[in-house]
């Protein structure tokens, strides 16, 4: 009966959550570096455990079968998604999972608000209604911009940018619908019809707002809505009166907003141009210039490469998208340590929005083995491509375009990139001359010091790997 009663005290409930919450700030600190980073997802975790657990021994908490239900639903349906999904597949099940969230506050929100109706005689007070219109605005809005992410990433939806005539108007005034609800809402209209409005105008504004949005550009639109759903969740958590919910969603709404900046940033775009769309959608001739002329570019083989590399004495990997697509990382790795047994530095440059979502690169090449010591972040890289006897650009292109440096007409001017073309020789991996996520022609691959090995990454590295053993 005491151990009961200690359980459920109040004061015990906040020693647990104030624990949690040190492991939750630890834990986003452990992702600060790949090397912690997986320890850092576990702290976290625990953290989370530590909070269900702890707002399970609340006396008023409800029905536990529905929650034991609800929790071997999700469960169910979680383990074996995140199990099974591929690398390349991580943005949109991300997606769905931060989904997820949003839909469960809008749903929390419409029950809160039945219930504050309930209890307060129709009267709920202003505190309390303001979390709850928030949370069920901007958590409609998550689920359902989230969705149309998903739906564009696994391409069930075409990736291209949808618009309608007028779009922004529409958008404007279903946003103005669901505020003008809330507003009368908090006003003192008591009325379940006109919170379902909200909910309603909400979710179409969701679907409103990603539509016209590229499928490329989708990782940054994800990190967006996944910031919306930290605070929808916080202002849930308000409503509830439940602190745990109130600082995890602030943490998640914080570092997400932080996250969207800076792939922003290292795109060199603004949130505001990413948000308008379009972008991605441009597509030039490869090959061509100006007066629609073909270029020559110098094609190799793998016995050449071979040589190339053996004869090095630093060698800079440059990885990209295409690396992840073939999933070429582990044959990566053994060709860098065959090189290394040769008493070949190889390192890898790591540019900040190489591949399709944040940290690609360093997943990818964490998940080979590759030692910590040898990714470079780009500003540190950089200034060794001069000293650098050949660049192995594989499946990378944008992140490599010269274009961004010296092209002021080009549309990624200005974008950091990776100065691989500083090298002495430039050997690029890539299956065709079509361009990248930004569709637009790279002046590297014609320089006089760059060759083209054509092919799938892993199959053209695995060829390299055998020619080099062969040396
Ligand atoms: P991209 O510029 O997209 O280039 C990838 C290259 O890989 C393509 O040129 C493609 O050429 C090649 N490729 C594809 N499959 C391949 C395969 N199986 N084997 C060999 N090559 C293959 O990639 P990047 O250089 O990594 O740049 C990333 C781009 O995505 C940037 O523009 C960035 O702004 C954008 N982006 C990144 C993020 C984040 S957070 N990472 C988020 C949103 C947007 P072929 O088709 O000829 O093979």
């Amino acid at each position: 009966m005491y151990t009961a009663s200690f359980l459920s005290d109040p004061d015990f409930i906040r020693v647990l959550y104030i624990f949690a919450f040190g492991c939750f700030i630890y834990g986003l600190h452990l992702l600060n570096h790949p090397r912690s980073a997986r320890r850092g997802n576990i702290v976290a975790a625990v953290g989370m455990a530590i909070a269900v657990v702890a707002t399970l021994l609340y006396d008023f908490v409800g029905d536990y079968l529905l929650i034991v239900l609800g929790i071997g639903l999700g469960t169910a349906v979680g383990v074996p998604a995140a199990r099974s999904v591929k690398m390349t597949a991580m943005p949109q099940m991300v997606a769905l999972f931060n989904g997820v969230g949003g839909g469960a506050v809008a749903l929390i929100s419409f029950v809160e608000y039945r219930e504050a109706l309930e209890h307060t005689g129709g009267n709920p007070v202003l505190e309390q209604l303001i979390p709850i219109l928030f949370a069920g605005i901007v958590g409609s809005i998550s689920f359902w911009g989230s969705n149309i992410a998903f739906g564009k990433l696994q391409e069930i939806l075409p990736g291209r940018p949808i618009q309608l005539p007028g779009q922004k108007f529409i958008n404007l005034g279903l946003l103005a619908t669901a505020v003008g609800c809330a507003i009368a809402i908090a006003a003192g209209t008591e009325s379940q019809g006109l919170f379902l409005v909200i909910l309603v105008s909400a979710a179409v504004l969701g679907n409103m707002f990603v539509l016209p949005i590229g499928g490329a550009d989708m990782p940054v639109v994800i990190s967006l809505l996944n910031a919306f759903t930290g605070l929808s969740a916080a202002a849930a958590g308000m409503a509830l009166d439940n602190v745990a919910l109130i600082v995890a969603g602030m943490l998640v709404g914080a570092s997400g907003s932080i996250l969207t900046k800076q792939m922003a940033e290292a795109m060199n775009r603004s949130i505001a141009n990413i948000f308008a769309g379009g972008f991605g959608g441009v597509s030039v001739t490869p090959g061509a210039d100006g007066d629609g002329e073909q270029k020559p570019v110098r094609s190799t083989d793998a016995a050449d490469v071979a040589i190339q590399l053996a004869y090095a004495s630093k060698v800079v990997v440059a990885p990209g998208y295409g690396m992840a697509v073939a999933q070429a990382q582990h044959t990566v790795r053994e060709l860098a340590d065959e090189l290394e047994k040769r008493g070949i530095r190889v390192d890898f440059a790591i540019h900040p929005v190489a591949g399709r979502m944040p940290g690609h690169m360093n997943v990818l090449l964490a998940e080979a083995d590759v030692p910590y010591d040898h990714l470079k972040e780009m500003d540190e890289i950089n200034p060794e491509f001069a000293q650098t006897d050949v660049a192995l650009v594989i499946g990378a292109n944008d992140v490599t375009n010269p274009a961004a440096r010296e092209n002021e007409g080009s549309p990624i001017y200005g974008m950091p990139i990776l100065d691989v073309d500083k090298a002495a020789q430039v050997i690029v991996l890539k299956r065709s001359m079509n361009t990248g996520f930004a569709g637009i022609d790279n002046p590297l691959f014609y320089n006089e010091n760059t060759a083209l090995l054509f092919g799938d990454a892993k199959e053209s590295v695995a060829a390299v790997l055998s020619a080099v053993k062969e040396l």
